[in-house]
Order: structure tokens, then sequence, then C-alpha cells
């Protein structure tokens, strides 16, 4: 059965807390998905398609529990082979220019390592909501079937 790989970059929890969500409403449709905070190059490699879910750090940077395996990925160049992936970045957009700076790097490492978005980007704003589990939710009801 296909497996979807959720990859989390959490610094203070909340992407960590949004990826569990997604995991629940993943399994409620039938979906099978492992949730990874230390992945490794294998999870990635054996993940049939995959979701990124990370907050960003610094002035635009990766959390440090992906940063290693961030690094991996462009070092060892695992091609995706047109594999489905999708991105959810949580960021603040008080901090300009670096807003999901984190998210915006994963997804275009992903699609030279030449994935298939599923869909754009998607942009949670800490300035806009306080729940960001129920937009990247109500995000996920509409893209669900393509992760098949
Ligand atoms: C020290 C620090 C630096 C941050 N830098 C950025 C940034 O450069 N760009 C951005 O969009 N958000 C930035 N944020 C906001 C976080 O990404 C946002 O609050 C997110 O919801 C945190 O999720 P987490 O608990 O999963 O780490 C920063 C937050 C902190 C505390």
């Amino acid at each position: 059965m296909s497996k979807i790989g959720i990859f989390v970059g959490s610094v203070y929890g909340n992407a960590q807390h949004v990826a569990e969500e997604v995991h629940a409403v993943l399994s409620k449709h039938g979906l099978l998905s492992e949730v990874f905070v230390d992945p490794t190059l294998d999870d990635f490699k054996n993940a049939s398609s995959m979701l990124f879910i990370s907050s960003t750090t610094g002035q635009g940077d990766i959390p440090p529990n992906l940063e290693f395996f961030i690094q991996d990925l462009r070092d060892q160049f695992p091609l995706l082979e047109q594999k489905p992936f999708a991105v959810v970045g949580l960021g603040d957009s008080s901090y300009g220019e670096t807003y999901c700076g984190a998210g915006r790097q994963i997804f275009e490492l992903l699609i030279e390592l030449q994935g298939k978005p599923i869909t754009a980007l998607l942009e949670i704003d800490a300035c806009e909501t306080l729940e960001p589990e129920a937009e990247v939710v109500a995000w996920l009801e509409n893209v669900l079937s393509d992760f098949a």
C-alpha cells in the first residue's frame, strides 16, 4: 500500500501539531501515512508521496531538526521521478522578505529533485491565524486525492 511521508520541521511545536492533525485526517480517509521529525534518506525514498510541513526559523532558515536531512537531500540528490509532493510553510509575515523561507526552500528543492507538486506552496501566516491546523486540514481535504 502506498504511504504518504509527512516530514516535519518545527521549533516550538506548531508545525508538529499540524502534522499530527494531518496524520489523523489521512487515517480517517483510509490513507496510510507516517510523521517524521528526524527523517532519514530511506524514509524519504520509501514514501510514495510526501508532504512537508515546516515552520521557518532564524532569518528564513530551516528548523534545526530538519537541517541535516535537507543538507543530505542537497548532497545525495535522490531523484523523485515525479512522485507527488506538497509543502506547507508556517511563518509570520512580519518577518518580511524571509516569510515562509524554509517552506520556499523545501518546495524549490523538491522541484529540483523532480517531484511533482500537487499544488502551490501553502503559506500559513501566524499573523493571520491562531489555528493553523484548521486551515491546513481544510486545504488537505481538497488535495487529498492527488496524493494517491
Ligand atoms: C526566532 C524566530 C525566528 C523566526 N523567523 C521567521 C522567518 O524568518 N520567517 C517567517 O516566516 N517566520 C519566522 N518565524 C515565525 C515562525 O515560523 C512561526 O511562529 C511558526 O508558526 C513557528 O512554528 P513552530 O512552532 O513549528 O516552529 C520565526 C519565529 C522565531 C521565534
